[in-house]
């Protein structure tokens, strides 16, 4: 919550340090608000006014550049705009590449998404490829985009068993050797972005499918403690970010959802810095968990903060209109359960369009996850998140 001014795109007209410098008054006054209290609820609300007071401030004529809608919206019609009427987010997960040569992809990303999470350029691999050499040209790179787009940023992610270089596990061959080697790595990445950042996936994906901790070299050599650990050093290193474990699969009430409730459970009741849940939200169309919203409601009533993380929703081949029209109505599923849920902050979908899928290289028999087409077309689903989002 420590970015809510960033969620109208008419923000993004305003240069003024004026306007800038009361909004971040804001942000701060809010960051000292979650400190205070754990509970997120009335933040929702604070969000919807702050959206508000951003809109009331730059209809005054202290910005003048225009903003670059994306091509398919008309006026206050898109994703962002919608979704800042209702007091969340809508984000988008993107990528380095098209950002920066694909002016439709620009469009889309910059006009129709309030939050951005790089899909792979936070990740310990891209950004400390060997003990010590840390390259952070591309996550620059993106987070300048979200900036000049008044776009909150999703920090993704700091600590993870993929994506991670072989040398963390052949250097953190004892539990001091990794505790140093996890703590400058979350030190330094976090600890550059702080105040920037909204929020972080400290821990992600600590589950396996049937409820049993992963046994990746963080648990193996730290036990169940090392997510504490990671929590408070990326709390320590930015405070003003709300820090989330982000998993997939619990998306309904299912082992792997009750293994992370319990373990939330348990860090509330310790105080841990533990201020959400991620929800990766990666579904098949037609499979969308009946008890969705049922299952965010229970971490929301443990006084955390939830969000739809990762959201895609992939057709098995072939694709039809009727399948179409099933992943339009399971989007909108999905979008309406966050707004049902006052803690719910948002919702972000893992990628601009079709052909920028993680889905084509993982899943070839599934296609078309996401709201815009390969030719970047909004699909029945973007339709129908639009109508969700306008209730
Ligand atoms: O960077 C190399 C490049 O040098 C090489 O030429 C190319 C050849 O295939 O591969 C590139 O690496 C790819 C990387 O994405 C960056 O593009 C990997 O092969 C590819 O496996 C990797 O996939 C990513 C995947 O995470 C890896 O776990 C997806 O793009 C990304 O969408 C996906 O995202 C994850 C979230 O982080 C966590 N939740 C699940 C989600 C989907 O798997």
């Amino acid at each position: 919550m420590s970015a809510i001014f960033t969620e109208t795109r008419v923000k993004r007209r305003c240069n003024s340090s004026h306007v800038k410098g009361k909004l971040m008054l804001f942000a701060r006054h809010s960051s000292d608000l979650r400190r205070r209290r754990r509970s997120r609820f009335p933040l929702r609300l604070a969000a919807a006014v702050a959206a508000a007071a951003v809109a009331a401030l730059v209809a005054s004529p202290l910005g003048s550049e225009p903003a670059s809608a994306a091509p398919t919206q008309a006026q206050g019609e898109s994703l962002r705009d919608l979704a800042a009427q209702r007091g969340i987010f809508f984000g988008v997960a993107v990528s380095p590449g098209p950002l920066q040569n694909d002016s439709s992809y620009q469009d889309i990303a910059g006009g129709e998404f309030s939050s951005i999470t790089h899909e792979n350029d936070m990740k310990w691999e891209s950004v400390q490829p060997s003990p010590g050499q840390f390259n952070f040209d591309n996550a620059d790179f993106i987070n300048s985009f979200a900036q000049d787009n008044s776009q909150r940023i999703h920090g993704h992610t700091l600590v993870w068993h993929s994506q991670l270089p072989s040398w963390v596990e052949e250097q953190g061959t004892s539990p001091e050797a990794l505790r140093e080697i996890m703590n400058n790595h979350i030190g330094t990445v976090a600890g550059r972005y702080a105040g920037q950042y909204s929020s972080w996936d400290a821990v992600n994906e600590p589950w396996e499918d049937d409820g049993s901790w992963r046994q990746s070299v963080f648990y193996t050599q730290l036990g169940e403690d090392y997510v504490t650990e990671a929590l408070t050093l990326a709390d320590q290193a930015d405070p003003g970010a709300s820090h989330y474990i982000n998993d997939y699969n619990t998306d309904g009430v299912n082992a792997k959802s009750n293994a992370m409730y319990n373990l939330a459970e348990s860090l509330v009741s310790q105080g841990a810095p533990l201020d959400g849940v991620g929800f990766q939200s990666h579904l098949i169309a037609g499979q969308v968990p009946g008890d969705y919203q049922q299952n965010l409601e229970r971490f929301a009533e443990l006084g955390l903060e939830v969000a739809v993380t990762e959201l895609d929703i992939r057709i098995p081949r072939p694709v039809t209109q009727e399948k179409l029209e099933q992943q339009a109505e399971d989007y909108s599923t999905v979008v309406q359960a966050c707004l049902n849920v006052s803690a719910c902050q948002g919702v972000t979908v893992w990628g601009v369009s079709d052909q920028h899928s993680w889905v084509n290289d993982w899943f070839p028999e599934d296609a078309e996850p996401l709201l815009f087409d390969d030719n970047y077309q909004p699909k029945p689903a973007y339709y129908a998140v639009q109508e969700t989002l306008r209730g």
